[in-house]
């Protein structure tokens, strides 16, 4: 049914074989035909506009996308939405907010993305610096442990991810634990794996958490263009500050750094705004096709069910219950599966026989991750997975 969307990728001209399943999409999804036009039009607006591209980038395409990011979210105000290439950008303006001369106390998890995790590494080399991390595992207690130690010691801020990038186990309760945070603790909320994947109110946390993602996976928009959802009556002043933070101001600068209170206080300096213009003809094709993020939800359970069952029968060595991470598959899991196999090794040659197969998927070491999208076929049976 949505499959028709995706012509350019799945018809697939390269020569691959047709029956090619895409199963790395948690990774990367394909981008919908209506990205071509729209990278396209980009060309023109930017070339034959020039210097003028900024007034519609500015007034007219970033607001739209912002209203669509807040409509999927229920955001309830789309002009704290900050954009950025990437959300690593964004989260180092964040902490460059913090005072370096005073103690920074981070609580996280053992389980973020490693974009997040490296930059703590080496935060932590600094002496003001000091990072608590919770193991993630087991899940079933995971909400009580990182509520309990959020509350019993003084910490500027809290980073956890809402879907573990490499389990797609979701954290359970978090957003309720965020929405009780202390005042005094600045919370983000890493929604990369479930933004445009599992439907989300963020209502009743916008006005008091940050919440990053990004356009390259489910919203299949491709690489270029992340967000982060800003608190309201946010005061910090990000020591990683770019021009763009003044663009109201351009023609009468004032001689002081003075910040919006809006978006534009974590606005960074020039960049490439296609994804901006494809991200919003992947909304607009969905708007008017009715497809929803519930309806993507639906679509996708619906294939793990399916998946799950060609597995039981199936006795694989190493794709089996046994091996695959989770927590609560039915109503707490994202739109990919991890099954730990073992050893790089036994993940690698896995991963081979299944491309020889036509699946495409990935692994992060002994990890192979196997991912769901709204392209996989209604009667797919994903027996190609375990021929
Ligand atoms: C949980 C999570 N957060 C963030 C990112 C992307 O990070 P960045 O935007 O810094 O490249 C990913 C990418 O895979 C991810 O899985």
């Amino acid at each position: 049914m949505y499959q028709k969307y995706y012509s350019q990728f799945l018809q697939a001209p390269s020569g691959a074989p047709s029956s090619m399943l895409h199963m790395a999409c948690h990774s990367h999804h394909y981008w919908p035909d209506v990205t071509l036009d729209a990278v396209q039009q980009y060309w023109h607006d930017a070339a034959q506009l020039a210097d003028d591209k900024w007034g519609p980038i500015f007034e007219q395409k970033i607001p739209a996308w912002q209203a669509a990011v807040a409509r999927t979210l229920a955001l309830p105000q789309p002009d704290r939405i900050a954009l950025a290439p990437n959300t690593h950008e964004l989260v180092c303006r964040l902490l460059s907010a913090f005072d370096p001369g005073r103690p920074l106390r981070i609580l996280t998890t053992d389980g973020e993305f490693y974009s997040f995790a490296r930059q703590l590494q080496r935060l932590e080399e600094l002496d003001n610096v000091e990072v608590t991390r919770i193991a993630k595992e087991p899940y079933a207690t995971l909400a009580e442990r990182f509520e309990q130690e959020l509350h019993r010691n003084d910490y500027q801020l809290a980073y956890a991810s809402l879907v573990f990038f490499d389990s797609g186990v979701v954290f359970p309760q978090l957003l309720e634990i965020a929405a009780c945070k202390p005042a005094r603790t600045e919370f983000v909320i890493d929604g990369y794996h479930a933004f445009f994947a599992r439907p989300l109110d963020l209502g009743p946390v916008a006005d008091t958490v940050f919440f990053t993602a990004g356009s390259y996976k489910y919203l299949g928009a491709g690489e270029g263009l992340c967000f982060m959802s800003i608190p309201k009556d946010c005061n910090l002043r990000p020591l990683n500050t770019g021009w763009f933070a003044e663009m109201a101001e351009l023609e009468d600068r004032a001689d002081r750094v003075g910040f919006s209170d809006n978006w534009l206080r974590f606005a960074g300096a020039t960049m490439d705004y296609s994804t901006l213009y494809k991200g919003l003809a992947v909304f607009g094709l969905f708007e008017r096709e009715g497809i929803t993020v519930d309806r993507i939800h639906d679509h996708v359970l619906a294939a793990q069910r399916r998946f799950l069952e060609t597995m039981d029968a199936a006795g694989h060595p190493l794709l089996n219950r046994q091996n695959l991470l989770h927590h609560d598959l039915e109503n707490g899991h994202g739109h990919f599966f991890t099954f730990d196999c073992g050893t790089a090794e036994k993940s690698e040659m896995l991963q081979k026989a299944l491309k020889s197969r036509a699946v495409l998927c990935d692994r992060r070491q002994r990890l192979l991750r196997l991912g769901f999208a709204i392209y996989h076929g209604e009667s797919e049976t994903y027996r190609q997975v375990f021929a």
